[in-house]
């Protein structure tokens, strides 16, 4: 079942003093629910744009997106994000920022507390909750992002490179703290990354973007057993739609270079 239907999607940007850019051009993309669903494409082809329209932070020029068959028109609590850059509110608490949203959607105490505890276990976070996000390294403060992001329960987690600011092992450690939780919980998820293998690993659905201007190249589903971890890695099946995946991006980064974008 779909739940996030983008139909014939066009962005132009005008730019004062400098030429109309087409950041994203014709794309028409479906997320069904439950499902994890991730875009790759090369830098500057337009996945933050995308991203942010589902996020309601940016209007298409041309184009319908739904959620729930409603139109999206503005930002939404069931519309939850983690950025790459971290966005935590640094005069709150690890517990603080997980409690935010339910807070505001005025939950019960019990009731956000209980959410708390559960998250900040799911995010391996115990014994950090009193901690401000300046105490933590990067890659803790992301898992409070994601714990804050699935505190309100949102239809759908728009994820925007979250692990792009991070050194390689912390990378993998959150891809597998991500897979765990996903496996065990199923949200619908819109996942943007520029790295291949993360791709793969994540993804029951990937959607390959052209370089500028933006459009979906590809989409393939991904047909790799779960429960997935690093072992997936070096499985055949892996291999194949990596050689695939990767083929599909040399040809748009000889693109690129050959129209000088
Ligand atoms: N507000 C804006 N005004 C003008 N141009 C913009 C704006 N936002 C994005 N763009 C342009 O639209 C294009 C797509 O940008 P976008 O940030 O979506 O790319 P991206 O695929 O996320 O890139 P990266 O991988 O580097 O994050 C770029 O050329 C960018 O310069
Ligand atoms: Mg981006």
């Amino acid at each position: 079942m779909s739940l996030l239907q983008l139909q014939d999607i066009s962005v132009h940007f005008t730019p004062k003093g400098k030429p109309p850019i087409v950041a994203l051009d014709h794309v028409s993309l479906t997320v069904r629910h439950d499902t994890f669903s991730v875009i790759v494409g090369p830098s500057g082809c337009g996945k933050s744009t995308l991203l942010r329209l589902v996020a309601g932070l940016e209007r298409p020029t041309s184009g319908t997106i739904t959620l729930d068959s409603r139109a999206i028109d503005g930002p939404s609590a069931e519309r939850g994000m983690v950025f790459q850059s971290y966005t935590l509110f640094p005069w709150l608490t690890v517990r603080e920022n997980v409690m935010f949203g339910p807070k505001l959607k005025k939950l019960p105490k019990a009731e956000c507390e209980a959410i708390a505890d559960d998250l900040i276990a799911a995010v391996k976070l115990k014994g950090f909750d009193h901690s401000y996000p300046t105490e933590l390294s990067g890659g803790m403060r992301q898992r409070v992002a994601l714990a804050r992001a699935l505190a309100n329960d949102p239809r759908i987690l728009l994820m925007d490179e979250p692990f792009g600011a991070l050194d390689s092992q912390t990378r993998q450690q959150m891809q597998e703290l991500l897979l765990g939780i996903w496996e065990s919980r199923r949200k619908t998820v819109l996942f943007i990354t520029h790295d291949i293998d993360e791709a793969i690993l994540l993804g029951d659905a990937v959607h390959v973007m052209s370089a500028r201007p933006g459009r979906i190249k590809a989409s393939m589903t991904i047909d790799v057993a779960r429960p997935r971890g690093i072992d997936t890695l070096t499985a055949t099946s892996f291999m194949e739609y990596k050689r695939n995946i990767l083929g599909m991006m040399h040809d748009e980064a000889m693109r690129g270079s050959q129209s000088g974008t």
